[in-house]
């Protein structure tokens, strides 16, 4: 069972795993969790570089391959071993994250960007992915809350960001099958509950 979560910057993904790793593990099933980018000792570092503050200067071309570089490893050292020996993984993001930032965000040709996925997951899909939908103004709100240094991308203006929103949309749209929309605005035991409901009905937790 392959899981991912999608959606902008402080939408609930780290939350939401947390709460549905521990509903798993007590169900009894090991599980996995993945951080992207990172993972491996060679995806980490390319994570520092990624999310280096100083690296301003980086062009949208090397970070889509940075990205991509740090999922090909990530997919080929942890994910799939994991996977052939039954367990569960839950990913903090996977290339839906790569379409919607670097593809709709940033402008990078989608016919491209998809190409690149292939290359970087080499057919690893997740078997459900949740994206957790909250408004611009939603994730502004809980980043104040939470006073943090932004990095490079969460920088990028909210034109940028916009874009990113729509392009979530538009994945979730042409995915319907894989992509699960969840309304990431309530409470944290309310989203849980549904994607519980949404793995059942799916019935991807029974094998
Ligand atoms: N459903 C929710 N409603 C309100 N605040 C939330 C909710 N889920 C998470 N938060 C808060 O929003 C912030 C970002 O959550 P987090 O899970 O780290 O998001 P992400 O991993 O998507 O960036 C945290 O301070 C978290 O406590
Ligand atoms: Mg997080």
């Amino acid at each position: 069972m392959f899981i991912s979560f999608e959606g902008i910057d402080f939408c609930g993904k780290t939350t939401q795993i947390e709460l549905l790793k521990r509903y798993l593990e007590n169900k009894g099933r090991k599980v996995y969790i993945v951080r992207e980018p990172g993972g491996t000792v060679i995806s980490e570092r390319i994570r520092e570089i990624l999310l280096n503050k100083k690296h301003l200067e980086m062009c949208d071309e090397t970070e889509i391959f940075l990205f991509s570089g740090a999922r090909a490893q990530l997919v080929r050292e942890a994910i799939r071993p994991w996977l052939s020996e039954g367990n569960v993984v839950i990913a903090d993001r996977f290339f839906d994250s790569t379409t919607a930032y670097q593809g709709y965000g940033r402008g990078i040709d989608l016919d491209s960007v998809k190409k690149i996925h292939q290359i970087a997951t080499g057919g690893t899909v997740p078997d459900i992915t949740f994206y957790l939908k909250i408004s611009m103004a939603e994730s502004i709100k809980r980043q104040e809350l939470r006073k943090t240094d932004l990095d490079r991308i969460e920088r990028s203006n909210d034109n940028f960001y916009e874009r990113v929103i729509s392009g979530y949309e538009q994945l979730a749209l042409d995915n319907n099958e894989r992509i699960v929309t969840i309304n990431g605005s309530r409470s944290p035991e309310v989203i849980h509950e549904e994607i519980i409901e949404k793995l059942n009905e799916k019935m991807i937790l029974s094998s």
